[in-house]
C-alpha cells in the first residue's frame, strides 16, 4: 500500500470507528484488507478506498469492521476484576436498587458477558439480580457470541466442574454455553463512536469496556469515556477497563476505586 493510501484508509477507519492504526500496524491492516479486496474482486487498495467512500460502498462498512477488529478474548479474563465486581461492586450497588444493568460494551464472541452471568450465578443462583446488554461493532463476532460455541482456548481458565456446569460438551474440544446463561444476555451491534447508536443503550450501572480503547487514540477515548459518564452511567455506577488500561491521561470526574488486585472507575453518587 502506498503511504498516501495508507493515510487515507486509516483516517477513514478512524473516523468511522475510533480505531487508530499506528504506522507499525500497517502490515496487519494490509493483510486484513487484502482479503476484502479479493472478496470484492477489486484490484488495489486505492480501488478499495474509492469503493468504501462511495455511496454503494456503505454496505461494505460492516465487512470492513469484521475484517479490521481484533477479537481476542476468553472466559474469566482478568479474573481479579470479575471477583472485585461480584464481591464488592455488585453488593454495594444492590444496597441502592434491586437489580442492576450491566453493559459489556465490546463483547467480542461473548466470553465476557457470559462470564459475568456465570460469576453472578455462582453467587446469587440462577435468578441473578442483573440484566446484561452485550454489544460489539462486528456483526460476524456477534453471530459467534449468539451461537455460543467455544473451543478449549476460550475455556482455558475454567475447571472441569465449571465447564460441566455451564456448557454442553457437543464434540471433542467443543462446548456450547447452556441456554440458561444465554437467555440472560441481549446482543446488539453498537459502535462506541456512533452517538445515535449509543442513545439506544439507556442507563447502565456498570460498563465493562475492556481491551477495546487500547485500539483508539486519546481523542476518541476521551469522547467515549465522556459519553459513558454523561449519558449512560447512573451515579454510583462503575466503569471497568482492561487490567492494563487506565484513563489517567484523560480529563474525567470518575473516582478511581481500588479493590483486591483490581481497579475500577466510579461515577460519584
Ligand atoms: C480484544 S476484544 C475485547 C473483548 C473483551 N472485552 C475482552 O476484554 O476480553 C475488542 C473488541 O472490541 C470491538 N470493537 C472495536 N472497535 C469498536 C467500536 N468502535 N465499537 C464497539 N466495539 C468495538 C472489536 O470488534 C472486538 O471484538
Amino acid at each position: 500500500m502506498d503511504p498516501k493510501t495508507f493515510e487515507e484508509i486509516r483516517k477513514f477507519i478512524y473516523d468511522k470507528s475510533g480505531i487508530f492504526f499506528e504506522k507499525n500496524k500497517e502490515y496487519l491492516l494490509t493483510n486484513r484488507l487484502r482479503k476484502r479486496i479479493e472478496a470484492l474482486k477489486l484490484s488495489s487498495f486505492e480501488e478499495y478506498l474509492r469503493y468504501i467512500k462511495s455511496v454503494s460502498g456503505s454496505k461494505e462498512l460492516p465487512n470492513l469492521f469484521d475484517a479490521i477488529t481484533i477479537n481476542e478474548t476468553y472466559f474469566f479474563r482478568h479474573i481479579n476484576q470479575i471477583n472485585a465486581f461480584v464481591d464488592a461492586m455488585v453488593p454495594e450497588m444492590l444496597k441502592r436498587k434491586r437489580a442492576i444493568n450491566i453493559w459489556s460494551a465490546a463483547c467480542s464472541s461473548g466470553e465476557e458477558p457470559y462470564t459475568i452471568v456465570i460469576a453472578l450465578m455462582e453467587k446469587y443462583g440462577s435468578n441473578i439480580p442483573a440484566r446484561i446488554l452485550a454489544s460489539d461493532i462486528s456483526n460476524e463476532i456477534l453471530e459467534k457470541a449468539k451461537e455460543g460455541i467455544y473451543g478449549e482456548y476460550s475455556l482455558k481458565e475454567l475447571s472441569f466442574e465449571m465447564k460441566k456446569k455451564y456448557f454442553d460438551n457437543i464434540a471433542p474440544g467443543k462446548y456450547k454455553i447452556k441456554d440458561a446463561i444465554k437467555r440472560k444476555c441481549v446482543f446488539k451491534n453498537i459502535n462506541l463512536t456512533d452517538d445515535r447508536q449509543l442513545r439506544t443503550v439507556g442507563r447502565m450501572d456498570t460498563i465493562f469496556c475492556r481491551n477495546v480503547l487500547i485500539y483508539f487514540d486519546n481523542v476518541s477515548r476521551q469522547k467515549v469515556v465522556d459519553k459513558f459518564y454523561n449519558d449512560i452511567l447512573n451515579p454510583g455506577g462503575y466503569l471497568v477497563l482492561g487490567a492494563t488500561e487506565s484513563i489517567s491521561r484523560l480529563k474525567t470526574n470518575f473516582k478511581l476505586c481500588h479493590f483486591k488486585m483490581a481497579i475500577a472507575y466510579q461515577k460519584p453518587l
